[in-house]
């Protein structure tokens, strides 16, 4: 038997049903943020599986979680694959998980196949991948191929002012595993997801190879300014925090407005303070995620942002963070190939496509040899609770996703 004949498509349905009660909300979404108590419920979930099937299980000191099918070859680099198990606030069941599942799914194929690799395979499930709790995104898997990243990473604050090496404390206390090393080697690594977009379905097709991520940016802009009584103060004399803010707001929405819609600009978190309809707000902050494929275009968005916020801010004082940075990623064309000639060998319609969501694919891409498989959602709709995919689609992917990991397993 195959490893792909034997992926099982109830098994991998059946277990993101499990993980969608971690953290479920009333709309059948869920809420499991990076290092919460339903991410340590995810965590300890997937670790007791892995140890029922005998296969090893570890962390690093970012909370990344991985779990290891020995090889033949033990001093072998070991293959690659999974995705986060965190959500947005108002997420859904598929992103992210869908690609530690199938990952899982895969180990447990081979093993159902009794099939043995040369080299280890390991799923993982990063830490903090959506980046709306901590800041930035893909942090687990940053701070993989980039150690050095790792202190400034445990000061980051969520917003509510908890420090991230206290959340991850918690976390690690309450969902622990043996500690190892930061950042091993990796021979490859590969990513299964949802598209998160309409593509797969409108084209119908099962699996889109993925060729490349945009690149993208994320800022926090915070306005300073004076609180005020509400009812006596003229417009004059006013350092409205809040009207600094809609101005550049507004003057952001107007240069991102490209003709060919390509420029991906959301503000996605706006904070008034003190928040009291009779007080004129004295501090006020917004976030800003923009995304495109060409490099140059962002550089020219963030000289925008520094004028406008020079020149919109006062009388208040305007700051900018840059919070987060990724240039666009093109995948490995070996791994590319590998992943669209084993979809065509079992028969799946597919094709090429890149991603304009990020994933923790782009920080591993420039460790070692990657690519990802994308499986259609419904109507694209995605960071919403009413994401959904097929059982038959994501079982599809998992079949593709063993092939392509048991032949870089036997490189
Ligand atoms: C992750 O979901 C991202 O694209 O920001
Ligand atoms: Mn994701
Ligand atoms: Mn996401």
């Amino acid at each position: 038997m195959s490893g792909a004949k034997s992926v099982n498509e109830q098994r991998l349905w059946r277990r993101h049903a499990d993980m969608a009660r971690l953290g479920g909300t009333p709309r059948g979404g869920v809420n499991r943020q990076a290092l919460s108590p339903e991410d340590a419920a995810a965590r300890n979930q997937l670790a007791g599986w892995a140890k029922a099937r005998g296969f090893g299980v570890f962390t690093d000191p970012i909370g990344n979680l991985f779990v290891r099918r020995e090889g033949t070859d033990a001093a072998a680099a070991p293959v690659l694959s999974g995705s986060h198990m965190d959500s947005q606030p108002t997420g859904g069941r598929f992103d992210g998980m869908y690609g530690v599942l199938a990952a899982f799914e895969a180990l447990e194929a081979l093993e159902d196949a009794g099939i043995r690799t040369r080299r280890p395979i390991m799923a993982v499930a990063w830490t903090n991948e959506e980046g709306s709790r901590f800041q930035p995104g893909a942090m687990g898997s940053l701070v993989f191929a980039h150690p050095d990243r790792l202190a400034g990473m445990l000061e980051q604050k969520d917003w509510n002012g908890m420090l991230l090496k206290d959340a991850l404390a918690e976390t690690l206390n309450s969902a622990p595993a043996p500690m190892r090393a930061l950042g091993f080697a990796v021979d490859s690594y590969v990513e299964a997801h949802i598209e998160q977009g309409p593509r797969l379905e409108l084209e119908a097709k099962t699996v889109g190879v993925v060729t490349a991520i945009q690149g993208s940016r994320r800022y926090i802009v915070t306005l300073e300014g004076e609180e005020a009584h509400a009812g006596t103060t003229p417009r004059a004399a006013r350092k409205d925090a809040f009207s600094a803010l809609t101005r550049i707001a507004e003057a952001m929405y107007e240069v991102a407005s490209d003709a060919d819609d390509t420029l991906r600009f959301t503000i996605g978190r706006v904070e008034v303070s003190p928040g009291s309809p009779n007080t004129v707000p004295g501090k006020a902050f917004f976030t800003i995620d923009m995304r495109h494929p060409d490099e140059g275009v962002l550089q020219k968005l963030d000289g925008d942002l520094h004028r406008i916020v020079e020149t919109g801010a006062p009388p208040c004082r305007g700051t900018i963070e840059r919070v987060g940075a990724m240039p666009p990623t093109d995948f490995d064309p070996f791994v590319i190939d590998l992943v669209r000639e084993r979809t065509e060998a079992l028969g799946l319609s597919h094709m090429d496509m890149p991603s304009g969501a990020n994933h923790d694919a782009m920080n591993i891409a420039r460790h070692c040899p990657t690519g990802m498989i994308f499986v259609p959602c419904e109507r694209g709709i995605s960071h919403n609770e009413l994401e959904n995919a097929s059982p038959r689609d994501l079982a599809a992917g998992t079949r593709v996703l063993v092939e392509v990991l048991e032949a870089l397993a036997n490189r």
